[in-house]
């Protein structure tokens, strides 16, 4: 293929979509190259999102648990000390292990890695830096950047006024932090440094946190943020923020409107959404547009508008996860490839990495409702063995099926291992299973994910241990 070209594909990102593309291509026998502007692969994910994240949060549950008297609950006794340069030391390592992983992977599959930032000079013809680089196939995958809050100005150096990767790397903990956005980076940052000891007060301008999942998954997760010391300021908007010194003082009210107060902090977190990365990439050059929200549109087989362009990740539309771009990845390089590659997009798990985890896949209740008739089940973890005996009674799991022919639409997870747990879930839509058929599926005792069993049963009003 390569012939009148530099290279069979060009990727342009080498994040969780654009590497796994880059993989895929050149394991189905390609010629590959994978532009990417960062000092190291791996993208949002591996370099300032799901992997560090993951860290402190993995890290600030253990100093919880031992500060909040959930080891002590097991008869271990201990008094915490923090060491916040170690904290930040074993996230900087995960981080780059993982990141030489993929540039060890890059080398094993003879992908060559182009350094820059990538431009269209037209759509087989790429500038990076300062070479040209041409190819049969373009596939954009340059992920997406923090939504600003306007008339907020972020700086991550001063750690006053952060976005996602300043506060990953605060230097001290915040006495007051307050988080703007109630959904997944508010919720999973906010307790790292709630965990840590700073009093967190989360700003949402919605009447409910994590817009998108289940209802009654959001309202659980409400009251236990609270219960966890979380100040929850729901239907509000920030108006102003201004810094002053070390400290940060900010306008809110009502969504609705009316009267406003003031909260001051030393962190701000804003953590409002995120947008796509297409500005600087000479899409103009190439006459492709993005639509109202700033994403480029695709077909099934991922081909933008203009012929040889293809996109993936963060940047079409979908769920903004890494999973999500890595299956688009691999299903681009096989279309590519002359395969054919298939992303089932109703059936992405999500997950919040808080404690308890949030976990769903499929349609909420609301939106199952909204296509026809439903049954569902519920199990509540406090009747679950093995939640009840590691002290995890929060939260419950959902089952939601066609009242018709029993197919499973959606499954709603709030436990300690709900990511673990969803995956189950996933699998079973995925085969087109129905409630009974996890139900009768045979699940290991003690395990949190007989949960997803009991909650099956109770589709049909069966559960055994309720
Ligand atoms: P990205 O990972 O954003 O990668 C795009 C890459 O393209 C970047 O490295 C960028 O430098 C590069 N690039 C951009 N423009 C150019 C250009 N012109 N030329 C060359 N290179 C360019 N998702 C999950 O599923 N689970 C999680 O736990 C999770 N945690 C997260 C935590 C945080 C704090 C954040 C911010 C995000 C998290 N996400 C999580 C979301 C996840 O990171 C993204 O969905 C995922 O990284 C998207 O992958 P991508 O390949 O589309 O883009
Ligand atoms: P988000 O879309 O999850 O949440 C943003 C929240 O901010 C929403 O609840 C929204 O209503 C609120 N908001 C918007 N404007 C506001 C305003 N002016 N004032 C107050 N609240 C406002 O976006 P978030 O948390 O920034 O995450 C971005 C993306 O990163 C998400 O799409 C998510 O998929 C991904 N991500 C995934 C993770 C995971 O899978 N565990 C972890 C972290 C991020």
């Amino acid at each position: 293929m390569a012939d009148k070209y530099d290279y069979d594909v060009l990727v342009i990102g080498a994040g969780p979509g654009g590497y796994v593309a880059a993989i895929r291509a050149a394991q189905l026998g390609l010629k590959v190259a994978c532009a990417e502007g960062r000092e190291t692969l791996g993208g949002t994910c591996l370099n300032v999102g799901c992997i560090p994240s993951k860290a402190m949060l993995h890290a600030s549950e253990y100093f919880d648990a031992a500060k909040n008297g959930a080891m002590a609950e097991m008869g271990i006794d201990v008094t915490p000390k923090l060491n916040l340069d170690k904290m930040h030391a074993q996230r900087i390592d995960a981080v780059g292990g993982l990141t030489k992983g993929i540039e060890f992977l890059f080398k094993k599959n003879k992908v060559d890695w182009k350094k820059g930032y990538a431009s269209f000079v037209d759509a087989h013809t790429v500038k990076v830096g300062d070479e040209t680089v041409t190819a049969h196939e373009v596939v954009i995958a340059t992920g997406s950047s923090v939504t600003p809050l306007p008339g907020v100005e972020i700086d991550n150096d001063k750690g006053i006024v952060v976005d996602s990767t300043g506060a990953l790397e605060l230097k001290s903990v915040p006495k007051k932090m307050v988080v703007v956005g109630g959904g997944v980076i508010g919720l999973e940052l906010g307790s790292v440094w709630r965990r840590l000891g700073a009093e967190v007060t989360v700003v949402e301008f919605l009447d409910q946190l994590l817009p998108g999942m289940d209802m009654d998954v959001r309202k659980e997760a409400a009251k236990i943020f609270k219960k966890q010391g979380m100040e929850l300021m729901l239907g509000t908007k920030v108006t102003d923020c201004s810094v002053k010194g070390k400290t940060a003082t900010l306008t809110v009210g009502s969504a609705a409107g009316g009267a406003t107060t003031e909260i001051k902090a030393d962190c701000v977190l804003v953590a409002i959404g995120r947008r796509p990365n297409t500005q600087g990439l000479g899409l103009e050059n190439i006459g492709l547009s993005v639509n109202q929200r700033g994403q480029i549109e695709v077909d099934h087989e991922f081909r933008t508008s203009v012929d040889g362009v293809r996109a993936i990740g963060d940047v079409i539309p979908g769920p903004m996860l890494a999973h999500k771009a890595e299956d688009e990845g691999i299903a681009v390089a096989e279309w590519i490839a002359g395969d054919t590659g298939i992303v089932n997009h109703d059936v992405i798990p999500g997950v919040v990495y808080t404690w308890p985890e949030i976990a769903g896949v499929g349609l909420t209740e609301e939106a199952a409702k909204e296509r026809g008739d439903i049954n569902v089940g519920k199990f509540p973890m406090a009747a679950n063995s093995r939640a009840k005996t590691n002290h995890e009674p929060d939260g419950f799991v959902k089952v939601i099926s066609d009242a018709k022919t029993d197919r499973v639409l959606g499954v709603w997870c709030i436990a300690s291992v709900a990511g673990t747990m969803i995956a189950q879930a996933a699998q079973a839509m995925e085969f087109g299973a129905t409630s009974e058929d996890i139900a009768y599926t045979c699940h290991a005792h003690p395990t949190h994910s007989e949960a997803i069993k009991e909650a099956a049963m109770a589709v049909t009003g069966k559960p055994i241990h309720m």
